[in-house]
């Protein structure tokens, strides 16, 4: 029996793009939803990290990211998740949610595609404990989750999959190829967008969220550093100005941070004052000219979020 060359050619097509279909479910789907709160705290468990980069991690541990669920001062992130539910979800007619029983995944990814992105391989049941946890102000508990070493170095470290690949559970990725003394991931591969703002920007808004079926808007900053500042011609990244320029590193500072207070605007202050004769009745006063100049000096916009 001859077997003509063509069909040939299809199943072995097929045999190969099913191979790379399955690389690449394995590489980049999701695989099992978490089925709660700790099981996909433990999925992203950046402890270890701490051993070989403590200045780092102390330093990460300050900053914004490391309490992206819970926020600043007592918890102002987390009491907006309660906003969001009780005067956003509850109150909307075709939310499909009723009550705080009713939140689902799909809910919270509209605050946690930035806040939380790895909470879009939980199953429901972590949302319900997350609802729980956001009731009863449990910060301890909602800081088990949050924009770790391995959110950034892994999981959102590759925006083009396509081209650069789905990242890989068994390494960081850094500025080089090499190998990576830790046990868990034995490699450090090369991160394409590492020094690029366009690694922050995923995170950092550029104005409402088109692709959901409830488009929310929080924070505009890369918007803002990509149609204003680059155009006005802006030279730095974001990586420049939070982590380098006063080598504050992981802590990535913004307003609270002395150094980035007073590099945020230059104030130019003018005073003119001279007598004016106004009117008869009340005669010549004393008047003064104040100018005053304020100009950004960030990359964005500010305030922001
Ligand atoms: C047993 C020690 C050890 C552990 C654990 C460890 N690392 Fe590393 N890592 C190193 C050493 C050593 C280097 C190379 C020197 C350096 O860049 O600090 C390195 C390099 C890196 C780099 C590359 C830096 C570059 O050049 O761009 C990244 C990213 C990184 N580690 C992230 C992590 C993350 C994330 C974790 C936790 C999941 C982790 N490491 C756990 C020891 C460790
Ligand atoms: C496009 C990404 C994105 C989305 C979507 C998003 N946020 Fe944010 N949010 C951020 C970033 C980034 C910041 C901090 C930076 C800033 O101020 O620009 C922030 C800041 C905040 C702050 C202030 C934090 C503090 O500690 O003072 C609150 C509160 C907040 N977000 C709540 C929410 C809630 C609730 C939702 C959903 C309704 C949401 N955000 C949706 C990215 C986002
Ligand atoms: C919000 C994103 C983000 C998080 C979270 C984050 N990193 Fe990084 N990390 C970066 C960026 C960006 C750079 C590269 C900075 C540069 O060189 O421009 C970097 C650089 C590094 C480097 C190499 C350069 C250096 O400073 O030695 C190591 C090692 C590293 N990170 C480890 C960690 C560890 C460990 C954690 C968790 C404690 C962590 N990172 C959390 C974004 C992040
Ligand atoms: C995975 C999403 C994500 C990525 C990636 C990310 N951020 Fe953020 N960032 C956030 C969120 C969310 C907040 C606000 C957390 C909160 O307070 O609720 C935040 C807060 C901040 C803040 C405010 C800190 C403060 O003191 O108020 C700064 C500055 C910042 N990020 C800089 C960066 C820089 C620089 C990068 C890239 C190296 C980066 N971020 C990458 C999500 C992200
Ligand atoms: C030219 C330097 C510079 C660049 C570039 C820059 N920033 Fe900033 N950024 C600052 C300074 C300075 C502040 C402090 C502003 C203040 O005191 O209000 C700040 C504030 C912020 C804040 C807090 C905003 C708020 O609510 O007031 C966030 C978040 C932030 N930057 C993120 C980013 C991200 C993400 C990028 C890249 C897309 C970036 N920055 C690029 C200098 C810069």
């Amino acid at each position: 029996m001859t077997i003509p060359k063509s069909f040939l050619t299809i199943v072995f097509t097929g045999l190969i793009l099913m191979m790379f279909m399955t690389c690449g479910i394995a590489m980049g789907g999701e695989g099992q939803k978490a089925k709660t709160l700790d099981e996909l705290a433990a999925r992203y468990d950046s402890g270890s990290c701490k051993e070989c980069h403590e200045e780092i991690y102390d330093q990460w541990a300050h900053s914004a990211h490391s309490r992206s669920m819970v926020g600043s001062g007592a918890g102002r992130t987390r009491a907006t998740f309660k906003t969001l539910i009780t005067r956003g979800l509850m109150t909307w007619e075709y939310s499909g949610v009723k009550q705080p029983e009713d939140v689902k995944i799909e809910h919270l990814m509209v605050c946690a595609r930035c806040h939380l992105p790895q909470l879009s391989e939980a199953s429901d049941d972590v949302a319900k404990e997350i609802v729980k946890a956001v009731w009863d102000k449990d910060n301890e508990k909602l800081n088990k989750l949050s924009i770790n070493c391995l959110i950034c170095h892994q999981r959102n470290a590759i925006i083009h999959k396509w081209v650069d690949g789905f990242p890989q559970k068994d390494a960081v990725y850094g500025t080089s190829d090499g190998e990576h003394e830790s046990e868990d991931q034995p490699a450090v591969k090369k991160n394409p967008i590492i020094k690029e703002s366009i690694l922050c920007g995923q995170c950092h808004g550029l104005g409402p969220g088109f692709g959901l079926e409830q488009p929310t808007q929080c924070a505009t900053g890369y918007g803002s550093y990509l149609w204003s500042y680059i155009p006005e011609g802006g030279s730095q990244t974001c990586q420049e100005c939070h982590m380098k320029k006063f080598n504050k590193g992981h802590a990535m500072p913004s307003y609270r941070d002395f150094d980035m207070q007073e590099a945020a605007v230059d104030m130019d202050v003018n005073v003119f004052s001279y007598h004016w004769r106004k009117n008869k009745s009340e005669g010549i006063i004393p008047i003064a000219l104040v100018k005053v100049a304020l100009t950004n000096k960030t990359g964005h916009g500010i305030p922001d979020g």
